[in-house]
């Protein structure tokens, strides 16, 4: 039985992780915390990405959320496994092996990685999927670019242009392995299948029995106004949004 669930994520691509959730559990609270004023966590030390990550877990813990889905494949690339059992009382759920799983069964001769930087450094999605599709080519394409311009506003022909910088290589499916980039499948259109967190998380609360109210609580380490204006223009969403400090 699930009543509340905590997500967080750098900026706006957990939200989308958050959105899908709402659809899929309308009873179920969500309390989604953004870490704007760190954003892109896709260029930042291992170092930094465990002191977000526990800043994140801490206040989770202290707001006495026990269920945390970590939306940014960026901390669960890089950190979330080695931190993981510090934190005993709470369920982390890491986005990534879910993401992948969805690919299993597919026999796609290659599939392409769009990923940030320190994701693809780790080599955490190709890893994965070599379990899931053993046959399969894979290809890990580092993409800084994008995460800043989709929290600057996400002006449709930079964001096209820089897209189009990382997808030369074909390939017959895309993994989108950063929450940020499910806004980027327009300009993927006829690449090949895409596939991303949203569904893989959903699908990880099938079986629970979910009992909360439908309560969202929404936090930025920013400007609540222009995260509210931007989870409205992106995601056509309106939610109040608050700000927040962490300790990291
Ligand atoms: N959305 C996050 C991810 O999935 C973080 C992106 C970033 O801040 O660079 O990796």
């Amino acid at each position: 039985m699930i009543t509340t669930i905590g997500c967080c994520d750098s900026g706006l691509g957990g939200m989308q992780v958050v959105k899908a959730l709402k659809e899929a559990y309308p009873n179920l609270n969500i309390v989604y915390i953004a870490d704007q004023s760190n954003v892109p966590y896709g260029e930042k030390s291992v170092e930094e990405l465990r002191k977000y990550a526990h800043a994140f877990l801490d206040k989770f813990r202290m707001m006495d959320i026990h269920e945390v889905v970590v939306a940014c494949n960026t901390l669960c690339a890089n950190v979330i496994g080695d931190i993981q059992e510090e934190y005993e009382d709470l369920h982390i759920y890491n986005i990534i092996e879910p993401t992948c799983r969805q690919l299993a069964g597919h026999h796609f001769q290659k599939i392409n990685v769009l990923a940030t930087p320190k994701t693809v450094e780790k080599h955490a999605y190709l890893n994965t999927l070599k379990a899931f599709c053993p046959e399969t080519e894979i290809h890990e394409i580092p993409a800084a670019k994008l995460v800043p311009i989709i929290e600057n506003g996400c002006d449709s022909d930079i964001l096209r242009k820089a897209v189009e910088s990382y997808v030369s290589e074909k390939a017959d499916a895309w993994v989108l392995g950063c929450t940020h980039f499910p806004l980027i499948r327009p300009f993927l259109d006829g690449k090949g299948e895409l596939f991303d967190s949203n569904q893989a998380v959903v699908d990880l609360f099938r079986d629970e029995q979910i009992t909360g109210e439908g309560k969202m609580e929404i936090y930025t380490t920013k400007d609540p106004a222009r995260m509210k204006e931007s989870i409205r223009t992106l995601l056509g969403c309106d939610y109040d949004v608050k700000a927040i400090t962490l300790d990291s």
